[in-house]
Order: structure tokens, then C-alpha cells, then sequence
């Protein structure tokens, strides 16, 4: 048994659900780009798990890069984004598509999609793994959404608690106790 298994109350998705998962989107994402090569962007650190398994599900060429912003300390929003690692391709007229972990109030994503927007993409879709739509703060819809959940703070996956868990291969909820 994974050490780790021991921080969570319940397993919310294993890993087979998962992948499963992965693959539909991966494919339905090849079939709506065939005649594009489009750009994933991967928002670090979380969705750097996600974005392994999705892009090789999809079957067309494609290129990557990634983000990384913070807005999160811990537990808990603080709702101030700042971006710590800019994308290097030059998405001007290119197809996006926005690989993110999870979103919960919603923050992240809408700063993250202005700022790409910005830079004049001929298109700009988001896929994201998770998605809490009761802790949304404001009115927001994505393209591609692995799993809806309730607002427990859950760990693996790519998702962490203090940069930890993130190589659990399945998402769990955390104890409260852990960061209570
Ligand atoms: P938002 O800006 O409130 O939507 O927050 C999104 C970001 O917060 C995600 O990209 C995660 O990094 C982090 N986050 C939100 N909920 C969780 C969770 O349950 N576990 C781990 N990280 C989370
Ligand atoms: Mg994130």
C-alpha cells in the first residue's frame, strides 16, 4: 500500500477511472483538432500529471508548453495570481488549448485566460481534470471537464497539499486533521 494512503480519508478517483476519463477526452481533442496543430499549454505544477497522460492520448501532432502561476497558499485562496513562468511559443493565430488540474473558485483560470487571450490565439479552449462548480465565484463554463466534485480538498494526480502527494496515481481527499 502507497504511505500516502494513510494522509486520506477516502479515495475520490482511482486510477483506472482516471485514465478512462483521460483517454475520452484525448480522443474527442483529436478528433476536434485533425486539421490543426494545436498548443497545449500545461499549468504547472498541477496539471503537469494530467497533461502526461492527455497529450498521449491524442493522436495528432500537437505541441506544449507550460505556465506556472500562484495563487494559492496551502488550504486556502488568497485570490492574488502572479505568473512565475511565462509560455516561450508564440501563440498569435495558433490554436490553445489550457491543460489545468482543477478549478475551484475560478480565479486562476479567468486571469489565465485573459492573459492568453491577449496574445491574439486563433482559438483558446480549457480542459480541465476537475472541477468544484459549488466554490465558483463567479459564472465560468470549460470545453473539457474530466470530473465534477464536491468542495473536499482533494490531493494526487498532479495535485498537491505543500507540494506534496502530487505523485500519488489516483486523487484522494485529504484528512482534515493533515491541514487543519
Ligand atoms: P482557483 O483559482 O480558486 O480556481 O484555484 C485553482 C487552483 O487552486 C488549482 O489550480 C490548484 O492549484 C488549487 N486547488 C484548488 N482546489 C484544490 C484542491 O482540492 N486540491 C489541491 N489544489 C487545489
Ligand atoms: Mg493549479
Amino acid at each position: 500500500m502507497n504511505s500516502m494512503n494513510l494522509d486520506l480519508s477516502a479515495v475520490l478517483l482511482d486510477e483506472h477511472r482516471i485514465q478512462a476519463r483521460v483517454r475520452e477526452i484525448g480522443t474527442q481533442i483529436a478528433q476536434e483538432y485533425k486539421d490543426s496543430v494545436p498548443v497545449l499549454i500545461g499549468i504547472m505544477k498541477g496539471g503537469f500529471v494530467f497533461l502526461a497522460d492527455l497529450c498521449r492520448s491524442i493522436t495528432i501532432p500537437l505541441e506544449i508548453d507550460f505556465m506556472a502561476i500562484s495563487s494559492y497558499n496551502g488550504a486556502s485562496s488568497t485570490g492574488a495570481v502572479k505568473i512565475r513562468k511565462d509560455i516561450d511559443t508564440n501563440i498569435a493565430g495558433r490554436h490553445v488549448i489550457v491543460v489545468e488540474d482543477i478549478v475551484d473558485s475560478g480565479l486562476s483560470l479567468q486571469y489565465i485566460r485573459e492573459y492568453l487571450q491577449n496574445h491574439g490565439p486563433a482559438s483558446l479552449k480549457v480542459c480541465v481534470l476537475l472541477d468544484k462548480p459549488r466554490a465558483h465565484k463567479m459564472e465560468t463554463s470549460f470545453d473539457y471537464v474530466g470530473f465534477q466534485i464536491d468542495n473536499d480538498f482533494v490531493v494526487g494526480y498532479g495535485l498537491d497539499y505543500q507540494n506534496r502527494y502530487r505523485n500519488l496515481p489516483y486523487i484522494g481527499i485529504l484528512k482534515e486533521e493533515i491541514y487543519s
